[in-house]
């Protein structure tokens, strides 16, 4: 069993530094949130109502060497998402990264979505991640944001209006925090495809739709975490969105 940071040695450039991922306790974001760890970061993870899966991924963090810290908020709430700021840099003494991976996928379309649901699918996704932003920046010190997207920005999900609307929302926001917190922070965002089925499907679901994109396959929770990654380690790029969807987002370019 690996119970140290794998690359201690080489000392990455996510060694020591402290990362808030949100929505980490389980699916894309617990990989995510782990993979930090593994290089040597240390995490808090946010969770909504995954406890047992939190304090789980907080024991598996510990064990590689890191610091850990679960902590609960419900992003739909303002007050909660700046508690949880204050709290993360209060616990670790400074944040360095913030992951906003958090998501909401109500199913409604243009004909019954209502303000409602629409209003939480923009706290979520949005005004979520800005808080956070902000309560990063203010530290002055240097940093990096990642917003996850979804490939669907570039196209339309006309399924989960509200979710669309806010994601492309998210889509804008990086940009414009990639401009309004420059120099000393880096904001980019990475956008998945076909990658984990909804909760209660299999792979099955996944196999059904992998000929909507050109590399006719599912991609991996791993495929994710390398973009994360490689923007983590980079020190010049800002503003720009990756797709990790097996060419899905060049669809409408490719065979309209
Ligand atoms: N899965 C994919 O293949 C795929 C494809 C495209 C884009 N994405 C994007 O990738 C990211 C991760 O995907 P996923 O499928 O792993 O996400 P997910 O399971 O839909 O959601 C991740 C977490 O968000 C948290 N959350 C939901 N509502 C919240 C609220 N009001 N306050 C606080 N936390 C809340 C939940 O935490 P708790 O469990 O603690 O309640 C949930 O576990 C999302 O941003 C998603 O849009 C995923």
């Amino acid at each position: 069993m690996s119970t140290v940071v794998q690359d201690r040695s080489s000392a990455g450039p996510l060694l020591a530094k402290t990362a808030i991922v949100t929505g980490a306790a389980r699916r894309l974001g617990s990989h995510i949130a782990l993979a930090l760890a593994r290089h040597g970061a240390n995490v808090v993870i946010h969770y909504h109502r995954s406890a047992s899966q939190a304090a789980q991924l907080a024991r598996q963090m510990t064990q590689l060497g890191v610091r850990a810290w679960t902590i609960q908020a419900d992003l739909a709430d303002a007050a909660q998402v700046e508690a949880l700021a204050a709290r993360s840099i209060e616990a670790s003494g400074g944040v360095d990264i913030l992951i906003n991976n958090a998501s909401f996928w109500p199913e409604d379309t243009i004909w019954d979505m209502t303000a409602q649901t629409l209003q939480t699918c923009m706290d979520v996704h949005v005004m979520a991640p800005v808080i956070l932003a902000r309560a990063l920046a203010r530290q002055q010190r240097e940093g990096h944001i990642i917003n996850i997207l979804d490939t669907r920005v570039t196209d339309y999900d006309h399924k989960h209006i509200s979710y669309h609307l806010a994601k492309r929302t998210l889509h804008t926001i990086t940009r414009i925090l990639a401009l309004e917190l420059a120099p000393r922070v880096a904001i980019n965002a990475v956008a998945p495809g076909l990658i984990l089925p909804p909760d209660g499907y299999g792979t099955e679901y996944l196999a059904r739709l992998a000929s909507t994109n050109p590399m006719n396959r599912y991609g991996q929770p791993e495929d994710v975490v390398e973009a994360v990654l490689f923007l983590l380690r980079s020190r010049f790029i800002t503003g720009q969105v990756i797709y990790v969807d097996g060419g899905f987002h060049m669809r409408h370019q490719l065979y309209v």
